[in-house]
C-alpha cells in the first residue's frame, strides 16, 4: 500500500470511530426543548396532533456501555492486528503466514508419516494399502474436480481406470503425465480441408472406431486422413502417445464420437491440458496419486 492510501486509511478509520464516539457523548449532552405532560412526565417538549408528546427517556444504560465495548474492542484489535493502514499490528499475525504456518506443519506430519514410504517404487506403492489410502485421499482432493470422484473421466478429461492412455500407460509415461503434465495440442483443419472435407474425415475415423458409416463417404475420407492425419495418429490410426495422439481405433474419444462431435474436433482442434502437479502437490503427493492411479488399472486391463 503506498503512502497515501496507507494514511487515507488510518486517518478515515480512527476518525469514524472518533466521530462515533463524540456523536454518542453529544447527543447524550445535548439538551433538548424539554416539557411536561398531562401525567407530569418529562418529554421533549415536541407536540403532533395536539396532545401527541415524546417521552424525554435516556438511553438504556446497558446499551450505551455495549456501545463503548465495542468501541474499545476495536481499538484494541486494531492494535492487535492488521487493519490499519500498512501497520501489522504488534501480533504480527497475517492470514498468508497462519496458511504457510499450516502449510509447514502438514508437511512436517506428512514426511514423518509417508517421508519413507515414498521412496519405495512406484510399482511397490500401487500395491500398498497406506500409500493407497492416501492416493485415493490427493486424488478427491486435486483430481477429481476433473477426472470424476471414480476416475472414470468426463467430456474432455480421460477415464483413467479403463486401460486405455494417450499417453501412454507405462508406469514412467504415467507419472509423467502427473508430475510434469501434458498439453495436447491437435489443430484445426477447417480452413485446409473445407466442409465437405472434414465431414468425408470424420465418416472415416468413425469406420476407424469401428462406427456403421457410408462406404463411399469414408473412402472419400481416407484419403484426407492418410494425407493431413497420419502424420500424428497414425497410418493405421493408432495414435501416438509420444505426441498424446489418441488411438482412433480403439473407440474411446474423450471429446465424443458423433458426426459433429468429429467435425468440430476435426475443424477446430483440441488443446486438452492436464496441469503439471509438480508445483501443485509436489514429488512425494504426486508419487502417491501415481500409485493410486496404477492401482486403478491393475486388474490386469493394459493399453491396447
Ligand atoms: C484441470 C483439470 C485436471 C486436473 C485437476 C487433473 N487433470 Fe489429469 N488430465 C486432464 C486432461 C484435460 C487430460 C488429458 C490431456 C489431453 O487432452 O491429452 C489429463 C490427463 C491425465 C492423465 C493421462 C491420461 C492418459 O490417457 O494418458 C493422467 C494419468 C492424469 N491426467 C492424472 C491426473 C491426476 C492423478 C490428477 C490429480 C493429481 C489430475 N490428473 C488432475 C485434466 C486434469
Ligand atoms: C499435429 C498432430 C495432429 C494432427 C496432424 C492431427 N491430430 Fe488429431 N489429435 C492430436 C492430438 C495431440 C489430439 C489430442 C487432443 C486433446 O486431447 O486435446 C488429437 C485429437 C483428435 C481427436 C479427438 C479424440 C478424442 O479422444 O476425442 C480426433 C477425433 C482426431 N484427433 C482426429 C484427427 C483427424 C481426423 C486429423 C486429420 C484431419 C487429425 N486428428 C490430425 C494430434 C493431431
Amino acid at each position: 500500500m503506498s503512502a497515501f492510501w496507507h494514511w487515507f486509511v488510518v486517518i478515515i478509520t480512527l476518525a469514524f470511530i472518533a466521530v462515533m464516539v463524540w456523536l454518542f457523548i453529544a447527543t447524550g449532552r445535548s439538551k433538548v426543548p424539554t416539557g411536561t405532560n398531562a401525567e407530569g412526565q418529562e418529554t421533549t417538549g415536541h407536540v403532533w396532533d395536539n396532545d401527541l408528546t415524546e417521552l424525554n427517556n435516556p438511553m438504556p444504560r446497558w446499551w450505551l456501555w455495549l456501545f463503548y465495548g465495542t468501541v474499545i474492542w476495536s481499538l484494541i484489535y486494531l492494535v492487535l492486528y492488521p487493519g490499519l493502514g500498512n501497520f501489522a499490528g504488534v501480533l504480527g499475525w497475517s492470514s498468508e503466514g497462519q496458511y504457510l504456518e499450516e502449510r509447514e506443519r502438514a508437511d512436517r506430519e506428512f514426511e514423518e508419516r509417508f517421508g519413507e514410504l515414498v521412496q519405495k517404487p512406484l510399482e511397490e506403492l500401487a500395491v500398498h494399502p497406506d500409500a493407497l489410502r492416501m492416493g485415493r485421499n490427493l486424488f478427491a482432493h486435486n483430481c477429481s474436480t476433473c477426472h470424476g470422484s471414480d476416475a472414470r473421466g468426463a467430456r474432455g478429461y480421460p477415464n483413467l481406470t479403463d486401460g486405455h492412455w494417450i499417453w501412454g500407460g507405462e508406469v514412467e509415461q504415467v507419472w509423467t503425465s502427473i508430475y510434469h503434465g501434458r498439453q495436447a495440442v491437435m489443430p484445426g483443419f477447417g480452413a485446409a480441408l473445407g466442409e465437405q472435407g472434414v465431414t468425408r474425415t470424420a465418416v472415416f475415423v468413425q469406420q476407424l472406431a469401428g462406427l456403421p458409416v457410408d462406404e463411399t463417404m469414408a473412402q472419400a475420407g481416407r484419403q484426407h486422413y492418410e494425407q493431413v492425419c497420419a502424420a500424428c495418429h497414425g497410418s493405421d490410426g493408432r495414435g501416438n502417445p509420444m505426441l498424446g495422439a489418441p488411438d482412433l481405433t480403439a473407440g474411446v474419444f474423450i471429446y465424443g464420437s458423433s458426426l459433429d462431435d468429429l467435425r468440430y474436433t476435426i475443424a477446430e482442434g483440441r488443446q486438452g491440458v492436464m496441469p503439471a502437479q509438480r508445483e501443485l502437490l509436489g514429488e512425494a503427493r504426486s508419487r502417491l496419486v501415481t500409485a493410486y492411479v496404477l492401482s486403478l488399472n491393475a486388474n490386469g486391463a493394459t493399453d491396447d
